[in-house]
């Protein structure tokens, strides 16, 4: 029974995790990017909607750390495989200069 609840448990989790098909266009702005596919989730100025969790002004991960983020995702964040060079190094920028709140 045990196995069976954690089978499904992985399901759901899986399922949850899912690629965003979003896709900037060519001359998008990194704050236009911020806002279109990140604002939902982590703010405007990203202080994040729901509390702490999605904050991301101050964050202590590295360029690379937050860049892999973006593209890799995570268990509760969708990766975004289609913010791609230059757009995603200055969208990285962007998230580092966000104002301190
Ligand atoms: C569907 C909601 C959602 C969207 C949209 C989203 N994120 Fe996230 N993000 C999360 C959640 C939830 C976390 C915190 C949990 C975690 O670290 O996985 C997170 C964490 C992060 C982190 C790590 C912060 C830290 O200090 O640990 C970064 C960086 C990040 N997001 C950047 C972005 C960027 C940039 C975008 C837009 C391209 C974006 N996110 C879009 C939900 C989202």
């Amino acid at each position: 029974m045990k196995k069976i609840i954690l089978a499904i448990g992985l399901v759901l989790a899986s399922s949850t995790i899912q690629a965003s098909d979003y896709r900037p266009a060519a001359d998008a702005k990194p704050a236009q990017i911020f806002s279109d596919a990140c604002a939902s989730c982590h703010g405007d100025w990203g202080t994040g909607k729901f509390g702490f969790l999605l904050k991301l002004t101050g964050t202590t991960l590295s360029k690379e750390e937050i860049q892999n983020r973006i593209s890799a995702g995570s268990t509760m964040m969708p990766e975004f495989p289609n913010i791609k060079k230059e757009q995603l190094s200055q969208l990285v920028d962007y998230v580092e200069a966000l104002p301190p709140q």
